[in-house]
């Protein structure tokens, strides 16, 4: 305290400059509606971050015909399908085949880097670094965040708009009071154990393996490393695993009779990640809107986290615009109603998706046996590997 604030005035300010706080103002800005975005992190703690790395179609379209690059279409592998492995052998899950749909490998901090990118180019007003951020005034015309730049310097900034898109631990969402949301959630009694090595791809697409032992994922970076997951414990150490242990684990996993091998290399990187289902009911309090994991996080199983982060942005642009277009709130409040749609529909897909390729460590034989029996129902019947391929390529915007 102490020292003068300075007061900045814009119309809409945004808490987090991960990819749902920089697409909005990306958007926003090409709309001409003023904004501004302050964000914890420095740029590169983010670019370097490691996140999950499918994007849906309609994901890629947003970052394509919006102008921010076309970086992912060159970069990016297109994958038109997955491979469910069970009992030991591999099912084609056929995207193209099945909803005529592909989904994008591209990783996050790829997605992160040409957003950031993009409102560099185009000037726009993005604080990285900041520190004591607040938000206040949020049922008012004017609510506030508070913070302190790179600098030292502290600021105010005095908008109509709040947007909280500031990650699944940040401060937005827990500004909301306690009486005025409603927390749902389910913790999970597995994390993931991730890896990046240095080695070629295993196979032509990802893999989702289920077995006896637990899930597998083999997914991709680009020719040169791989990135690859497997069901541990939550509290599981990761760096007491050699790398041995680690590769004998995930080809335990994905053995068959077929002789699949895994392509080995050395890891880089070994991290356990745990996870939630969370969804915080409505995405709004005041003049404040949640979008993106601030609102609402799924288990990675799915790859739905950025994809659902991407489509609350949509939604939410299309009310911000539509407000100073005709001053008509009519689409602001209709925004939380509307993105929750999605999330729930995206929540019962990971948590499908989590639930049928685990193996709990006290299943039961009956338990092992219906879950195999669910499986091979989606394998074996079209409709069922068309759902599975619809939700994952992402549903049509509603
Ligand atoms: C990843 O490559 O990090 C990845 C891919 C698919 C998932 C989750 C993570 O479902």
């Amino acid at each position: 305290m102490g020292a003068e604030r300075t007061i900045l005035k814009t119309q809409v300010g945004i808490v987090g400059g991960g990819p749902a706080g920089l697409m909005l103002s990306h958007l926003l800005a090409k709309s001409g509606i003023e904004n501004i975005v302050v964000e914890k992190r420095d740029h590169e703690t983010i670019r370097t971050t490691h996140r999950a790395g499918i994007l849906e179609h309609g994901s890629v379209r947003m970052l394509t015909e919006t102008g921010v690059s076309d970086r992912v279409l060159s970069e990016g592998y297109r994958h038109e399908g997955i491979d469910l492995r069970f009992g030991g052998e591999s099912h084609r899950i056929d995207f193209e085949d099945l909803v005529g749909e592909s989904v994008w490998l591209y990783p996050q901090n790829e997605v992160f880097t040409d957003l950031a990118a993009a409102r560099e180019r185009d000037h726009g007003d993005v604080r990285y670094g900041v520190s004591d951020t607040a938000v206040v005034d949020l049922a008012t015309d004017t609510p506030k965040i508070l913070f302190t730049d790179s600098d030292g310097r502290d600021f105010e900034i005095h908008c109509e708009i709040l947007v909280g898109s500031d990650g699944s631990g940040g401060i937005c969402k827990r500004s909301i009071p306690k009486e005025a949301r409603t927390d749902n959630f389910i913790e999970y009694p597995f994390a993931w154990f991730g890896i990046l090595t240095r080695a070629a791809p295993s196979a032509p697409e990802l893999i989702y393996a289920n077995s006896d032992r637990g899930f597998a994922l083999i997914s991709q970076r680009n020719d040169e490393v791989q990135r690859m997951y497997f069901q541990c414990d939550p509290n599981e150490d990761a760096q007491s695993w050699s790398e041995e242990r680690i590769w004998d684990e995930l080809q335990a996993r994905v053995d068959g009779p077929d002789g699949f091998q895994l392509t080995r290399g050395p890891v880089f990187e070994k991290t356990v990640l745990k996870f939630r289902s969370y969804v915080c009911e409505p995405l709004r309090y005041g003049n404040l809107f949640l979008a993106g994991d601030a609102g609402h996080t799924v288990p990675p199983t799915g790859a739905k986290g950025l994809n659902l982060a991407l489509a609350d942005v949509r939604v939410l642009f299309e009310a911000i615009d539509s407000f100073y277009a005709t001053r008509s709130a009519e689409l602001l409040d209709g925004y939380s109603d509307k993105a929750l749609k999605r999330v729930w529909r995206a929540q019962n897909f990971s948590y499908w998706m989590t639930s049928m390729l685990h193996t709990r460590a006290d299943a039961t034989l009956f338990e092992r046996k219906r879950a195999l029996g669910e499986l091979s129902g989606v394998v074996a019947s079209r409709h069922g590997s068309a759902y599975l391929a619809e939700a994952y390529t992402g549903w049509p915007n509603t």
